[in-house]
């Protein structure tokens, strides 16, 4: 790969950030919270941050897809990967590397919803507000961004760049 990535936001930018975040999470919650990852993205985000929430924390993870390898989203779900723990009457939270047509997260909350939580929350990284189609509340949002591709920290263009420690764009 010899894309050039411009840093968008640096590592210790996203590494504050996420302190922040969890000690919001951590007022806002009393019991014990279930956190679904949804991977491949969310992965080193859902990671980071659990380890800095002071309650505990049951993590869990689920996988669709709705991007194939290109850098627009089909704009089709498919589900590829339930969750395994029981989450009725649980507090959940749902943990996402970044919010765009907000398909995804409509479709997932959606879902889970079906299973009677006792609360269902979002959490994002990234948020890319101008290219939202679906009329989706997030609850905890790290950063908004312009509508560009970004990549690092967990997101990927056609599965490459996600161990980089910044978020970056393809020049
Ligand atoms: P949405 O359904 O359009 O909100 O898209 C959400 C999903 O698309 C995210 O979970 C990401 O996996 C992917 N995605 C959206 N924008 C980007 C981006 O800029 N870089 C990498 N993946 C992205
Ligand atoms: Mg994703």
């Amino acid at each position: 790969m010899k894309d050039k990535i411009k840093i968008l936001i640096s590592e210790d930018k996203i590494q504050e950030r996420i302190n922040d975040l969890a000690n919001i999470i951590s007022n806002d919650y009393k019991n014990d919270i279930v956190m679904i990852c949804v991977l491949k993205g969310a992965s080193y985000f859902a990671i980071d941050l659990s380890k800095r929430i002071k309650n505990n924390v049951i993590l869990d993870f689920m996988k669709v897809s709705s991007y194939g390898n290109s850098k627009e989203s089909s704009g089709k779900i498919e589900f590829k990967l339930d969750i395994s723990e029981d989450i009725k009457d649980k507090d959940v939270l749902i943990v996402e590397d970044i919010i765009d047509t907000g398909i995804t997260l409509n479709y997932l909350y959606n879902y889970l919803q079906t299973k009677a939580p006792k609360s269902l929350k979002i959490c994002s990284l990234l948020d890319k507000k101008e290219r939202r189609k679906e009329n989706i509340i997030v609850n905890y949002i790290g950063f908004e961004i312009e509508d560009k591709f970004v990549v690092g920290y967990g997101l990927d263009y056609a599965e490459n760049y996600r161990n980089l420690p910044y978020i970056g764009y393809v020049e």
